[in-house]
């Protein structure tokens, strides 16, 4: 009896049918395991743990757990979005209490010349000799100038050779005293800091925001400004046209004006664009019809650059390159507009640009804000730097025109796709 039931189960050993049964059950097993732990998992499990690296020591984490997890401002936005649950309203308010404990640390801060010649040292090191703009000097003839993110590659013939300048306008270890960077964040709206922008000898801005309207936060200074390429969609003429790709959907009147305001101050193209390269008809056009000294950025500088900071994930941003090209440039660097979050640290919600009503909502994740914000946070410990991300108070200890109830007026009207820096 025993021999013959060893025997049985040896044969259906032997047997196909056994292992494919075996098999199934198996996978089976596993998927139902599988649904059970995904399903078990609290929706916002993600949530939780993006939420941690802005608390363990001042944003820690943040750079090495981007690759893993969701992007920690998307992740403001889910709590944004789910407020009506108490838990979640908790989370905001923990968030907030630690933006205000950053807030107070940035308050403190000793610049140290040292260090900024020190680091300003390293980075031309790392370069190589890199210089942020294409000039003659460094674009010999039939070379390619290259797109920053994209293979849109244009062979320099000598017409459009002849419309870089001779050697870059800053070689000549040009240095500013005081500078100011203005990014376009939304923590700069109701801010009051225009008048303080103003003061300082040089200052940058990204992206041609528009300045009228804007002079009481945002200042109406300026010495320098970068238009990308992926920013003319703006100055499109047919809006059913997604992109701008040659001239016949520019509208070139719309573009000069905006450009007009910005005097004769530096523009530095960027070209960023995966559908097309303008830089050499746009340096012309803007030579020939305004006062703006035009420049093209160098791809290699923005390569070079980028992985000088460690920031390989996504591409840079337009902040960080006018802050890298400010360092430099300058011996005392400023930066206002630079928040990546969705609300200040009293519980404000913010738009995505102090320019406009944009939604965090319509953000496309081209660049890696979290990242950049603690090399920034860094660089302000480090006095190479400061970061103001508060309102500016007058002498009175009191500052004009700043409600620190949530912005309702921020509306989902406007969703541009805007690849914005
Ligand atoms: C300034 O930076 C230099 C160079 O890194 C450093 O040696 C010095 O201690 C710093 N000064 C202060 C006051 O932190
Ligand atoms: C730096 O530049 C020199 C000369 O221009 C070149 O020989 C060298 O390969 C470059 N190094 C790097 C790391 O690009
Ligand atoms: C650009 O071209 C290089 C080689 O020509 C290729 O290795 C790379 O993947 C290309 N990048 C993109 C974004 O197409
Ligand atoms: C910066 O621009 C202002 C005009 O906005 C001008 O008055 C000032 O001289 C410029 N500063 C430098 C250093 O070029
Ligand atoms: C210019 O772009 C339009 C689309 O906006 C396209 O139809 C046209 O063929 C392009 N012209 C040239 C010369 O590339
Ligand atoms: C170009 O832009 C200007 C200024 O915004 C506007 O007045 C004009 O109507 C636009 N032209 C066309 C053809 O759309
Ligand atoms: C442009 O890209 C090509 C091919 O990817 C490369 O060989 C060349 O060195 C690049 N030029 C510059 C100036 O970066
Ligand atoms: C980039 O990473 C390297 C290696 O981990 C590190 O030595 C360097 O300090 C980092 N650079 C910056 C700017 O944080
Ligand atoms: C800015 O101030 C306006 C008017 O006082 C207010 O309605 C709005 O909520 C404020 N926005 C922000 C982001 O503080």
């Amino acid at each position: 009896m025993g021999k013959s039931h060893r025997n049985f189960i040896l044969r259906i050993r032997r047997s196909p049918l056994f292992w494919f049964v075996t098999v199934c059950f198996f996978c089976t097993t596993m998927i139902f395991l599988m649904n059970v732990y995904v399903f078990s998992n609290p929706a916002n499990a993600t949530v939780k743990r993006d939420v941690q690296p802005f608390a363990g020591g001042l944003f820690k984490g943040a750079a090495s757990l981007k690759m893993k997890f969701k992007h920690p401002v998307i992740a403001d936005l889910n709590i944004n979005k789910k407020e009506a649950k108490p838990a979640k309203t908790n989370r905001r308010l923990v968030l907030q209490k630690r933006m205000a404990r950053l807030v107070s640390k940035l308050r403190v801060w000793h610049p140290n010349i040292t260090k900024v010649m020190e680091l300003q040292y390293q980075i031309d090191k790392y370069l190589n000799g890199t210089e942020f703009i294409s000039s003659q000097e460094n674009t010999p003839l039939g070379s390619l100038y290259n797109d920053t993110f994209f293979n849109k590659s244009i062979v320099v013939d000598d017409a459009k050779r002849r419309l870089l300048p001779e050697r870059s306008p800053f070689a000549s270890n040009k240095r500013y005293k005081t500078c100011a960077v203005v990014g376009n964040g939304g923590i700069l709206r109701n801010s009051s800091c225009g008048p303080e922008i103003d003061e300082y000898d040089f200052v940058l801005r990204s992206n041609m925001q528009p300045l009228e309207g804007f002079e009481a936060d945002a200042g109406s200074k300026v010495n320098f400004t970068t238009v990308s390429q992926s920013l003319m969609t703006t100055y499109r003429l047919l809006e059913n046209e997604k992109f701008v790709l040659n001239f016949t959907n520019l509208n070139i009147t719309k573009f000069i004006t905006a450009l007009e305001k910005y005097g004769s101050s530096y523009l530095l193209w960027i070209p960023n664009s995966k559908v097309s390269n303008l830089a050499f008809e746009i340096l012309q056009l803007v030579q020939e019809t305004t006062k703006s000294k035009v420049m093209l950025f160098n791809s290699k500088h923005s390569q070079l650059i980028q992985q000088y900071l460690n920031l390989t994930q996504r591409s840079i941003s337009t902040g960080m390159t006018l802050t890298s090209i400010a360092i430099s440039l300058c011996d005392e660097i400023h930066l206002y507009g630079f928040w990546p979050f969705t609300f200040n640290y009293k519980g404000t919600n913010l738009p995505m640009h102090y320019t406009e009503n944009l939604l965090w909502s319509t953000y496309k994740k081209y660049h890696d804000f979290p990242s950049e914000f603690v090399q920034l946070i860094k660089l302000h410990y480090k006095g190479v730097l400061r970061l103001h991300v508060e309102e500016c108070y007058d002498d009175d200890g009191n500052n004009d025109g700043y409600v620190g109830n949530n912005d309702k007026k921020a509306s989902n009207s406007n969703t541009m796709t805007v690849q914005q820096g």
